[in-house]
């Protein structure tokens, strides 16, 4: 596998975190640090609340912008809902999709995952779609059943012009906000299932081109590890990136990895 077929891509998801002035502060400190990791695509998904703030303050620099969450109506009645267009018109060029959060807290399922996904690339969003096993799911030795149920459900219908749009962030749920990593070879290990998956289900260079991201505690200390493996192309990072310097170096190890 040659891992410069694809870009490095290291997103932070900042969940349900910082209001408007926290947002700016933390992106005005994270802008000089990641300004030099011009191979790595650096991006920061934020509360809908925090997008045009965050869009503003990110212009002109490295620093893209994605949403946490899109619905995949183009408009009418869903209250509480946000559309893809909505999104693009504020200049989100990125989106998380089906986070386990969302699966085990909003009801998510792999249908609707998969509705979002299309309706974020119909619009020209990026989708970050997040797949991983529960830990009782990995103790019963099912991890590959559930990531290849995931990945065909999550793209169904998807061509493979538009799966290499997409990223796909491998995040084992026990791994998150846990503080319990999973190896740098465990990770390695479904990411590159998930490519060999891809590989079925469109063909090998496809498969290739696709960024997979490692997601689950990630943080300064491990990142360059599991950054290191061939099939682990970039981060999703939950509470490191809240801290501008953990966050960069998580970046800079991607530029190494
Ligand atoms: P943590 O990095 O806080 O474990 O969160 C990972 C995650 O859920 C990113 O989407």
């Amino acid at each position: 596998m040659n891992k410069s077929l694809r870009k490095a891509i290291i997103a932070g998801n900042w969940k349900m975190n910082k209001t408007r002035p926290e947002a700016k502060e933390l992106l005005e400190a994270i802008k000089p640090l990641v300004a030099d990791a011009k191979d790595v695509e650096v991006i920061a998904c934020v509360p809908f609340t925090n997008l045009e703030t965050a869009v503003n303050v990110t212009a002109g620099s490295n620093v893209k912008i994605g949403a946490e969450n899109v619905h995949f109506e183009k408009s009418g009645a869903f209250t509480g809902e946000i559309s893809a267009d909505m999104l693009t018109e504020l200049g989100v060029e990125y989106v998380v999709i089906g986070h386990s959060e969302r699966r085990q807290y909003f009801g998510e399922t792999d249908e609707t995952v998969n509705k979002r996904t299309k309706a974020a690339l119909a619009a020209g969003l990026k989708p970050i779609v997040c797949v991983g096993e529960l830990l009782w799911e990995r103790e019963c030795d099912i991890t590959e059943e559930v990531i290849a149920r995931q990945i065909k459900l999550d793209f169904f219908g998807v061509s493979a012009e538009d799966i290499k749009k997409s990223v796909i962030a491998y995040e084992p749920v026990w791994a998150i906000g846990t503080g319990k990593t999973a190896t740098a070879d465990q990770a390695q290990e479904v990411c590159a299932f998930i490519r060999a998956t891809l590989a079925k289900l469109y063909d090998q260079a496809t498969a290739d081109a696709v960024t997979i991201q490692y997601g689950g505690s990630m943080n300064a200390g491990n990142a360059a590890e599991l950054l290191s493996k061939p099939d682990v192309d970039g981060g999703l990072i939950g509470g490191a990136s809240l801290k501008a310097n953990d966050f960069s170096v998580i970046v800079h190890a991607a530029v190494n990895g």
